[in-house]
């Protein structure tokens, strides 16, 4: 199997979850667009189902096929949410945002009874941060921001290159929010939760692309098959 056929099948793994009436969350990324693909195959042959998109981009898509796009101020919380992701450890914790779209994406998740990620094998890590850290910034202020996500990770016994993320012409990449993103190199990220905290207290920080706790299944496509590995019971 090539890499997106990986992708492909992970994304029909994770439709097999989904149930007519259903409210989901539609993630963003070449692994999620698979689901939305796939999802709007069963909703032309009559599934009844409404989406929250996660970015534009996403929102774009599933309108152009056919999907019945909702916001989260229209429900009270949704059923599902299917994204994939950048990796994710033992623990099923996650980096997320290498596609910009981290801040809607932990939105829609964290309103979500549950969240199934999709991914193939190569996101699979035993800690987290040889991908680096997408960190959400608010664009005022953002120098102080950055100094101040070293100041945090150096209290967390992290340190690293931090850069703004560039768009193809080189300016600053821009989020759905109109936030900038700064890329943390961190490489080995030991204690996910008390970075994620220490970045949660700088003001400048918008959001981080640690997903903690979110998601419930990760589907992981290799070349050997799928692999579903579920949240074990707290
Ligand atoms: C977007 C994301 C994506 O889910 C993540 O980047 C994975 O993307 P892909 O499926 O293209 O590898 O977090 O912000």
């Amino acid at each position: 199997m090539s890499a997106d056929e990986m992708k492909k099948a992970a994304a029909a793994a994770a439709l097999e979850e989904v149930r007519p009436g259903m409210r989901l969350g539609l993630g963003t990324g070449s692994t999620a667009t698979w689901f939305v693909r796939l999802l709007a195959e069963r909703v032309a042959a009559g599934l009844d189902v409404v989406g929250v998109p996660t970015s534009k981009a996403t929102e774009v898509l599933a309108r152009e096929l056919g999907i019945r796009l909702i916001t989260l101020d229209d429900v009270a919380g949704l059923d599902l949410t299917v994204d994939g992701a950048d990796e994710f450890d033992p623990n099923l914790d996650l980096i997320k945002g290498g596609g910009a779209a981290l801040l809607r994406e932990k939105i829609v998740a964290a309103d979500s009874r549950r969240m199934i990620v999709i991914t193939d094998e190569s996101k699979r890590v035993e800690t987290l941060g040889a991908f680096p850290l997408p960190i959400e910034v608010v664009t005022f202020g953002a120098t102080a921001t950055i100094r101040a996500i070293a100041d945090a990770a150096r209290s967390v016994g992290l340190s690293g290159a931090l850069g703004f993320r560039r768009s193809a012409e080189g300016d600053k990449l821009v989020t759905d929010q109109g936030n900038w993103l700064v890329d943390a190199s961190f490489r080995q990220i030991s204690d996910p939760k008390a970075l994620a905290s220490a970045l949660s207290r700088i003001p400048g920080v918008v959001e981080h692309g640690l997903f903690i706790g979110l998601a419930s299944s990760v589907i992981v496509a290799g070349r050997t098959g799928i692999q579903r590995i579920d949240r074990s019971p707290t």
